[in-house]
């Protein structure tokens, strides 16, 4: 059945996925974050795919946030157990062998500030705003704000947004390391192409193990981090695409990859 909230429009080797609430600024509602589960697993099944753009409809927002209406019912269990959900859909976001690139366009607050922060790349477009606002609720993140941020931007400034609440303009998560590049709103969706498509000619297994050490390196002591590294390394040592990308640059010509 297709999603009600999500518009999924397949390029390619490329999709688009678009959250589709304008009218509550792309809040995230519970139907709307099973809805990214779904969408997200069957394209990461899906071989005729290599990269996902995440954006949001409208001109105004990428995400408002959660559903706050939704939040102002829960409870310690059923609290505890939302938070649970949608860290389980971000971080299978963030898991993913695929690249996944955030074209913030508008409002990416609270959940749609911790949604941009699980995906591989974030580009914004000048009119995007990024903060955690949701002390201004009585509550904390619970998407993965508190612990993605500082690793992000580094504890001092993730602070500074989780105490205060505030939002900050695009050039502001430009400086602070949030977003890779800024551009203007009507350029952003083509730019977010181009992204995929320079990744989607990149060799994949090479992508796939660049994503793994990472995000599984990230959180090793360095050693440990380093050894996962050389693993890898030799991995991709024994690869057909390692031998023709070597051998084309002796060559002096273009490599193909076969993904083998
Ligand atoms: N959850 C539920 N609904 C939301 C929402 C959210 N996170 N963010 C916006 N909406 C809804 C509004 O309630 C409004 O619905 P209505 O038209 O039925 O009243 C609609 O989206 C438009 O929002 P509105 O507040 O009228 O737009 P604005 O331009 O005046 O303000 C924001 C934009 C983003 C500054 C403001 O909507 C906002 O502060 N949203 C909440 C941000 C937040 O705290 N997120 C963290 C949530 S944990």
């Amino acid at each position: 059945m297709a999603p009600q909230n999500l518009l999924v429009q397949k390029k390619e080797h490329y999709a688009i996925v678009t959250i589709n609430r304008p009218d509550k600024l792309n809040a995230l509602n519970n139907l709307t974050v099973a809805e990214l589960y779904e969408v997200m697993k069957a394209l990461a099944n899906d071989d005729s795919i290599r990269a996902i753009i995440l954006t949001g409809s409208g001109e105004k927002a990428f995400v408002a946030g959660a559903d706050i209406s939704e939040i102002s019912q829960k409870d310690e269990i059923s609290g505890e157990l939302f938070a649970l959900k949608g860290q389980r859909v971000f971080r299978f976001i963030e898991q993913m062998a695929k690249p996944v690139i955030a074209a913030v366009n508008g409002y990416a607050l609270g959940g749609g500030c911790e949604l941009a922060m699980a995906c591989h790349l974030r580009i914004s477009s000048t009119r995007a705003k990024f903060g955690q606002p949701e002390i201004n609720l009585g509550l904390i993140p619970g998407y993965g704000g508190t612990q993605r941020l500082p690793r992000l931007i580094g504890r001092s400034n993730a602070l500074y947004l989780l105490l205060t609440g505030e939002m900050i303009d695009a050039h502001r998560a430009y400086e602070l390391g949030l977003v890779s590049e800024v551009v203007e709103p009507e350029q952003l969706l083509e730019r977010a192409e181009t992204l995929a498509k320079i990744i989607t000619e990149k060799p994949i297994i090479a992508t796939r193990f660049i994503l793994k050490a990472v995000d599984e390196g990230l959180e090793l002591p360095l050693d440990a981090a380093l050894n996962l590294e050389a693993k890898l390394f030799g991995k991709i040592c024994d690869t057909e695409d390692m031998k023709e990308g070597t051998r084309a640059f002796l060559e002096k010509r273009k490599p193909e990859f076969k993904g083998r």
